[in-house]
């Protein structure tokens, strides 16, 4: 039979030290990351809801803007915004890396938008001086008031 006499300690000692980084780490947990509200007003949806879901949405609202054309969202109380990530969310979240950023080096996920899309804190390049060319021939060197980025649409998604 065996020794019970060592056994039992022996089970307790394995079970602490196996368990031991969770009680090296008790109380040392990484601060939750504070992202920088806007100061009043709301959201186009609950702050709970544009918390966990916030990914689904934009992803709704790419689809509804590029591929059916639809540019005005009514959220679930009624209210109607502007979809659009520079012209929606981020006309209310106007510091991406005191906002976005801050949750998602926390998280660990690293969004590709900005890839394409303009963060609100990046400098707004100027629109190209119209060669003498194109005044020639009375082209406007941006179409219709739209920022650049945005006039060279339509090609992604
Ligand atoms: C009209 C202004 C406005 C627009 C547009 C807007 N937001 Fe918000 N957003 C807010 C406000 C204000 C809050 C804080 C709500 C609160 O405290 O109840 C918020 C909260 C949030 C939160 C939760 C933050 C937290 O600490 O939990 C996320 C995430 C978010 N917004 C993302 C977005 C995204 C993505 C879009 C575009 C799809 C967007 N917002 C559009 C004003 C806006
Ligand atoms: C309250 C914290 C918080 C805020 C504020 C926040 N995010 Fe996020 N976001 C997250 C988390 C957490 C994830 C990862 C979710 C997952 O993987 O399921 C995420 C994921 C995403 C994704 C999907 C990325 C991927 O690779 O799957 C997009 C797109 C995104 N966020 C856009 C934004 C934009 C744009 C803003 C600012 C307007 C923003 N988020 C603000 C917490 C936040
Ligand atoms: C390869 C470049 C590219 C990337 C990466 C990209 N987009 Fe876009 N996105 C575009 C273009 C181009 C348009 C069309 C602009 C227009 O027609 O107004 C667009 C339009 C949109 C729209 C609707 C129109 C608007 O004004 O915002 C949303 C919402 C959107 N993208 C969200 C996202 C999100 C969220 C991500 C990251 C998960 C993302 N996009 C990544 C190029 C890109």
């Amino acid at each position: 039979m065996y020794n019970s006499d060592k056994v039992i300690p022996g089970i307790i000692i394995f079970v602490l030290f196996v368990t031991l980084p969770i009680w090296w780490n008790h109380g040392k947990s990484v601060a939750a990351p504070e992202p920088e509200l806007p100061k009043k007003g709301r959201c186009v949806e609950s702050k709970e809801y544009m918390r966990s879901h916030h990914m689904q949405l934009l992803n709704v609202w790419r689809n509804e803007a590029i591929r059916q054309g639809m540019r005005i969202y009514t959220s679930s109380d009624g209210a109607r915004f502007w979809i659009s990530l520079q012209n929606g969310c981020m006309k209310c979240h106007n510091n991406k890396s005191k906002f976005c950023d801050r949750c998602h080096q926390f998280a660990a996920v690293e969004p590709y938008c900005w890839n394409c899309h303009i963060p609100p804190e990046t400098k707004k390049f100027k629109a190209p001086k119209a060669s003498g060319l194109l005044k020639l021939f009375g082209v406007p060197p941006v179409l219709h008031g739209s920022s650049q980025a945005e006039s060279y649409g339509h090609a992604e998604h």
